[in-house]
C-alpha cells in the first residue's frame, strides 16, 4: 500500500508539474483511480509540504496564460573537453532562452527565459533542459514581482487586467475532454466536429501551386476577385441563390464571419435570439458586440427545428438578429423549405435581420439543403455564412465566407480590414480549386457519412438511447437520461470506464441536458468500437 501510494503520489505531481490546472477529475480519469482517492493524495501532499510551497508560489489558475520571467538554476558537468562556456553557448541556442549567466557558488549556470507562461517554462526545464547529457539537476525560480529596474519601482497593481465579459465567459466545453483523450494512447474520440479526410488532392495542388507561382502577398480585402466570382457561380450552381461578387466577403473560417456578421449589426443591449443547443460561439459573440443573447429551446419532439411560435414568443423590440443555424451542430436538424417558410411569415413584418449558418449545406442527407436566402423576400435580411472547413475538408486552410446586402458586408469588410487585413492567400487559391472542380469529392464524401450516419444511428438506437434522426451535419445526439446520470457525468465517466470521448449536450446550451453529441466524422472502425464500449457503459448504468 506504502508502494502505490509513493508511486500515485509521484505520476500526479509529474501530471502537475506539466500542467498545474488540471482538475482532480481529469487526474482521476487520467490514471483511472477515483475523485476521492486524487483527493486523499493531494491532501497527504500539502499534509507533507510537497504541494503547500509550490502552490504558495503560483497562481494556479493561471499557468498557461500569464506571461512570467524565469530563472533555471543548472548544475552541470561539462564533457571532458568541453568546458562550461560551451555548454552555456548550447543551452543559448534555444530560442526560448533570454540570457545565461555562469556563475559562482553553488550553482554552475543560471538561465534566464522572459515572456512564456509557466506551463511552457516548465516543459522547457524538463524536455530540453534536464535531459541534456552535461545536467545533473535544475533549479526553476519564477520571479514573483518586479521591484526596481533603473531605479523605478513598479506598481504593485500592474498586472493585466482583464475585460468583465472577457472575464466572465466560459471556455468551450468541447476542447474539454480532449487534452486528456490526447494523453491516453487507447482511447477513441466521437468529440471533435472535424472530417477524418484530408483535402482532395487537387485542392491542395492549388494552394502549392499557388506559393510556386510566388503569391505570397496580401489579397484585396474583401478576397480574390476570382475567389468571389467563384463563390456566387458555386451557391448558383449548387443552391440556386445569386449573389454579386461585391455582396462577398471571404473571410478566416465561417467563425470569423459570424462575428463580423454579429458585431456590424448589434449595439448595447439590442437582443439575438439563439436557437438552442447550437454552435458554441453564437453566444460569446453577441455578449463581446455588448448584445443579449436570447436562447430559444428547440426540442426533440419537433426534430430540433425552430418552429414559428418559439420564435414569435421570443420577439421583443429590442430583437435585432436572428440566428439560423440549420443544419445545425450539435443535433443534425435540418429545415425544410416549408419550414423556413413559416419562419420567414413571422420575420416579415419586423426589421429583424437574420445570420444563416449554412457552413453545413453539402452535408444533407435528406435532399437538397435549402437556403434562407431563397425564401421569397427574405434575401436583403440575410447574411449567409458558409466555409470551406466541413463540406472540402479544409478546417486547417481556416477560410469561409458571408453573403449579404451590400451594406453589410461593406460593414462587416471594415471590422475585417482592421482586424484581419485580408483571408491566407494560399487557401484562396485553393479554395477557387475547391469552389471549381470540387463538387465530386464533396459527394463523396458526404455518401461516406451518411454510411456512418445510418451506422452510428442504428447502434445508439439498439443500444437502448432514443435518438431522432438527424438529416444533416455529421453529428447524432442521443437522448442518455435512462442512464441516471447527467450528460456531464455520463461523458466523464465514460471515458474514464470506457476510454470513448464524446461532448456534453450541454456544451451547446443548457437545453442539452440529458443528451450527448457523437460526431461520425470518424472511421467506421472506430464508430463501432465505440458503439461497443458505450454498450458496456450503458448496460451498467441501466
Ligand atoms: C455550425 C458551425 N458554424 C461555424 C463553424 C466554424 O467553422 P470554421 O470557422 O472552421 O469555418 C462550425 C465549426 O465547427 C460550426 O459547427
Amino acid at each position: 500500500m506504502a508502494g502505490w501510494r509513493l508511486i500515485m503520489e509521484e505520476k500526479i505531481l509529474r501530471l502537475l508539474e506539466q500542467d498545474s490546472t488540471l482538475e482532480h477529475k481529469q487526474i482521476a480519469i487520467m490514471l483511472n483511480i477515483t475523485i476521492e482517492e486524487v483527493e486523499a493524495e493531494i491532501a497527504k501532499m500539502f499534509e507533507k509540504g510537497i504541494l503547500l510551497k509550490y502552490k504558495a508560489l503560483i497562481n494556479w489558475e493561471k499557468t498557461d496564460r500569464e506571461l512570467v520571467m524565469a530563472q533555471i538554476e543548472l548544475r552541470v558537468t561539462p564533457q571532458r573537453g568541453e568546458g562550461f562556456d560551451k555548454v552555456a553557448e548550447r543551452i543559448y541556442q534555444y530560442p526560448e532562452v533570454k540570457n545565461v549567466y555562469l556563475m559562482s557558488g553553488g550553482y554552475d549556470i543560471s538561465v534566464m527565459i522572459e515572456g512564456r507562461t509557466m506551463k511552457e517554462v516548465a516543459l522547457f526545464v524538463a524536455e530540453k533542459l534536464a535531459p541534456m547529457e552535461f545536467v545533473v539537476s535544475t533549479k526553476t525560480h519564477f520571479v514573483l514581482k518586479k521591484y526596481k529596474e533603473e531605479g523605478v519601482i513598479f506598481d504593485e497593481q500592474s498586472k493585466v487586467m482583464l475585460s468583465d465579459v472577457v472575464t466572465d465567459m466560459k471556455p468551450s466545453g468541447i476542447r474539454k475532454f480532449f487534452d486528456v483523450v490526447a494523453q491516453m494512447p487507447d482511447a477513441i474520440s466521437l468529440g471533435v466536429g472535424e472530417p477524418d479526410f484530408v483535402t482532395p488532392w487537387h485542392i491542395r495542388d492549388a494552394g502549392i501551386y499557388s506559393l510556386e507561382k510566388g503569391h505570397t502577398y496580401y489579397t484585396s480585402n474583401s478576397g480574390l476577385i476570382q475567389l468571389r466570382e467563384e463563390i456566387c457561380k458555386y451557391l448558383n450552381r449548387r443552391f440556386n441563390i445569386r449573389y454579386e461578387s461585391n455582396e462577398v466577403l471571404v473571410t478566416v473560417g465561417g467563425s470569423e464571419a459570424i462575428d463580423l456578421c454579429v458585431r456590424s449589426i448589434i449595439s448595447n443591449g439590442d437582443e439575438v435570439l439563439i436557437p438552442e443547443p447550437s454552435f458554441v460561439c453564437y453566444t460569446p459573440c453577441t455578449q463581446l458586440a455588448g448584445g443579449v443573447p436570447v436562447p430559444i429551446i428547440t426540442r426533440a419532439e419537433d426534430e430540433f427545428k425552430l418552429t414559428p411560435e418559439a420564435l414569435k414568443n421570443a420577439i421583443t423590440p429590442r430583437t435585432k438578429l436572428l440566428i439560423l443555424p440549420f443544419p445545425n451542430n450539435p443535433t443534425g436538424a435540418v429545415m425544410t423549405r416549408e419550414d423556413l417558410e413559416k419562419i420567414a411569415d413571422v420575420l416579415r413584418d419586423t426589421n429583424i435581420m437574420v445570420l444563416s449558418d449554412e457552413i453545413y449545406a453539402e452535408l444533407t442527407y435528406n435532399g437538397r439543403h435549402v437556403s434562407f436566402a431563397e425564401i421569397d423576400g427574405m434575401k436583403e435580411r440575410t447574411v449567409l455564412v458558409s466555409g470551406f472547413s466541413k463540406a472540402f475538408a479544409m478546417t486547417g486552410w481556416r477560410l469561409g465566407y458571408a453573403c449579404g446586402h451590400p451594406d453589410i458586408i461593406s460593414a462587416m469588410t471594415k471590422i475585417h480590414q482592421y482586424a484581419i487585413m485580408s483571408s491566407p492567400t494560399t487557401s484562396q487559391y485553393a479554395a477557387i480549386e475547391a469552389m471549381k472542380n470540387g463538387d465530386e469529392d464533396v459527394a463523396k464524401m458526404a455518401s461516406e457519412y451518411n454510411y456512418r450516419r445510418r451506422v452510428i444511428l442504428e447502434g445508439v438506437r439498439q443500444i437502448g438511447l432514443s435518438c431522432f434522426e438527424p438529416y444533416g451535419a455529421f453529428y447524432v445526439f442521443p437522448n442518455i437520461t435512462s442512464t441516471g446520470l447527467s450528460s456531464n457525468e455520463f461523458c466523464e465517466l465514460l471515458l474514464k470506464e470506457q476510454k470513448v470521448a464524446v461532448v456534453p449536450g450541454t456544451a451547446f446550451g443548457e437545453s442539452g441536458e440529458g443528451f450527448i453529441r457523437c460526431s461520425y466524422a470518424y472511421s467506421i472502425n472506430s464508430i463501432n468500437e465505440a458503439l461497443s464500449r458505450i454498450e458496456k457503459f450503458v448496460k451498467k448504468y441501466r
